[in-house]
């Protein structure tokens, strides 16, 4: 791995990649895996090596996240595994239950020898999924997070409500992140789609074995799960019990996939969203977006 200053940051955030047409799960997979990866520069706000590169295979170009290993950041709290290895086990995770939440993913070789692929997701990280208001109760589609305090231009501040969508694909990512751990879902971490469909990145930090969940989307805490995610879950956990197990065991430890079988099964059992731990703040990622 070059010193980072060697890699050219982005001047500018990367825009739309172009009105590509979208690929299939397959068709990104192979794209991922066996496409020449081309590295235009790094994104500036990433404490590792998160470059933005070309990808392409076979007449076929994409715009991709690629993150080496060799360029991770060590953490004394995830000493286990690589993150690159956390991050295609969540996109594992992510295809097993159908969600779709983490664009495709894939470990394989490139710049800097092993690293994490995955497919660049055109939009704005966190737009109309998170906003800050200025009331005492969120505006009719969205649901409270925290109060929050704001300034008021006249160097103090006003107290503000941070709140996120009240959406279905919102919700089933809050369900996803309690089934990885997510210790990281902050607003930047959330990509909007096309009709409604939100995507998850930068899952690097979940799937530990103890407690880690750190979020913002805490609006449905204490709700009853929906039904159709209740049925989710318990295909999961059967699934865990078979090939996707041992899939993840490339990338996981043996405890981690048995806290992560654990975390299902409690969902699938409790039948509710998790609340914060009683007598604290809900847990939240810094920063918040
Ligand atoms: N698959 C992706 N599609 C679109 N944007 C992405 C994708 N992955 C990362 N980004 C952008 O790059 C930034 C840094 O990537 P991230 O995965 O958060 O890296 P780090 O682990 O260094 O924080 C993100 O906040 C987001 O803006
Ligand atoms: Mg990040």
């Amino acid at each position: 791995m070059p010193p980072r200053e060697r890699i050219p940051p982005l001047s500018a955030a990367p825009g739309p990649a172009g009105r590509e047409t979208a690929l299939d799960t397959d068709a990104a997979e192979e794209l991922l895996s066996r496409g020449e990866i081309t590295v235009e520069g790094r994104l500036t706000d990433a404490s590792n090596a998160t470059l933005y590169c070309r990808i392409e295979f076979d007449g076929v170009a994409r715009a991709c996240v690629w993150k080496p290993v060799a360029g991770e950041r060590p953490l004394w709290d995830f000493p286990d595994g690589t993150l690159a290895g956390r991050e295609v086990a969540t996109y594992a995770l992510s295809e097993a239950t159908g969600w779709g939440i983490v664009p495709p993913t894939v470990l394989r070789e490139g710049p800097y020898g092993t690293g994490m692929c995955q497919l660049w997701i055109d939009g704005e990280p966190g737009g109309g999924l998170v906003d800050v208001q200025e009331a005492s109760a969120p505006e009719p589609g969205w649901l409270p997070i925290a109060q929050v305090a704001v300034d008021d231009g006249e160097g103090g501040h006003r107290p503000a409500l941070l709140v996120h969508r009240d959406s279905e694909p919102l919700r089933r990512v809050a369900v996803f992140d309690a089934v990885v751990n997510n210790a990281d879902r902050k607003g930047g971490h959330l990509l909007p789609g096309a009709d409604g469909h939100v995507y998850g990145i930068d899952h690097g930090i979940c799937l530990h074995t103890d407690d880690k969940l750190r979020t913002l989307l805490w609006g449905w805490a204490g709700e009853g799960l929906p039904d159709d995610a209740l049925e989710t879950l318990r295909r999961l956990s059967t699934d865990l019990g078979k090939d996707l197990g041992a899939a993840l065991a490339a990338h996981l430890t043996a405890d981690e996939i048995a806290a992560l079988g654990a975390r299902v099964d409690a969902l699938v059992r409790t039948r509710t969203h998790p609340v914060p731990t009683p007598g604290r703040r809900p847990a939240v990622p810094w920063p918040l977006i």
